[in-house]
């Protein structure tokens, strides 16, 4: 029968024998999958697993450097790339949603190729691709590995995709691959996380990304999803987010006439992201979210509940 501890033991065994003295590159993202991928490889082979760990500059507020700790603490061999600039150099002015994923998995490819390359003699490339990934080829919530296939279609592969692929997460669901994650002692809180997109919050900013449009959406969604945890909710939805949107409304503060953003906030019930519910959350957690959003957060005036169903309306606004 299948246990978390036996596919740690056999898993680790399998790859010290594949794997040898050979070094391995991985992208971390914050997410379950590569971090219990990492964890199962540094058990086998230590530091010669080598982690890159990519701000794009779309986290959630304080991610990076807290997720960063967190890795560290955990004893892996990872480093951590401020690229932020680079990304949102290249995503000025664009809009459409299809050009910003674009632009997010050009650059990710380009830093991560760069970093690879300073591991020398890496022979492996391993990702945290799961059985959901593999059944469908092309993984919604898949990181860097459903980034690279989307975007790089055209041209040379980038070196470090000629490495030999390492997925040790392949054959299992995602329920399995908390489970694995517990037993081996990766944090509750970090094996329970809403799933997140790869291109983060630029799908979030509705029309054209700027520094201080990501500034007032990272500090919603905190209020947000801080709320959510503090109400003992966080658990009980799949995923949740906050939208900024295009427009501005009017308000009022004393005696002043505000001009400001309107945010949207998101949360859905659903198994696997292909179908989902708004979840109902209780009128007075919306009440003081809203309260606390429009007191604490410069620049937005108004919060909108959204309550659409996917299909026809899909969980990202982008
Ligand atoms: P939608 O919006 O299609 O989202 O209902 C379904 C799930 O997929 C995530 N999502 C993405 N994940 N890159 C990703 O890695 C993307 O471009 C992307 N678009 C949507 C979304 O957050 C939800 O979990």
């Amino acid at each position: 029968t299948w246990t978390p501890d036996s596919f740690v033991d056999e898993t680790v065994a399998e790859l010290k024998a594949k794997i040898g003295d050979d070094k391995v590159v991985l992208g971390l993202s914050g997410g379950v999958d590569s971090t219990v991928a990492a964890v199962l490889l540094h058990k086998a082979i230590g530091s010669n697993l080598h982690c890159i760990f990519v701000n794009n500059g779309l986290l959630r507020k304080n991610e990076f450097t807290d997720v960063l700790k967190q890795y560290e603490g955990m004893g892996l061999n990872v480093k951590g790339v401020d690229a932020s600039a680079r990304f949102l150099g290249e995503l000025a002015g664009l809009s459409d949603p299809e050009a910003k994923r674009k632009a997010i998995g050009k650059v990710f490819i380009d830093v991560f190729d760069d970093e690879a390359h300073q591991i020398e003699d890496a022979k492996w490339l391993a990702q945290g691709t799961i059985y959901p990934d593999v059944i469908e080829s092309v993984s919604v919530n898949g990181g860097p590995s459903a980034t690279i296939k989307s975007h790089h279609n055209v041209g040379g592969l980038p070196d470090f995709m000629k490495l030999k692929v390492v997925e040790p997460l392949r054959m299992i669901f995602k329920d399995e691959v908390r489970r694995v994650g517990a037993s081996m002692g990766i944090d509750k809180e970090l094996l329970g996380r809403h799933p997140f997109p790869g291109p983060g919050l630029a799908i979030r900013i509705l029309g054209d990304i700027t520094a201080e449009k990501v500034r007032i959406l990272q500090e919603v969604d905190a209020v947000f999803i801080n709320g959510l945890k503090e109400s003992g909710l966080y658990d009980k939805v799949w995923q949740a987010g906050a939208i900024l949107l295009p427009v501005n409304s009017v308000g009022v503060m004393g005696d002043e006439r505000t001009y400001e953003k309107v945010v949207a906030l998101r949360a859905v019930e659903s198994t696997d992201g292909m179908t989902a519910d708004w979840v109902n959350l209780p009128y007075e957690f919306l009440q003081k979210t809203s309260n606390k959003i429009i007191n604490n957060v410069k620049g937005v005036n108004r919060v909108v509940y959204d309550i659409s169903s996917k299909p026809p309306a899909t969980i990202e606004w982008e």
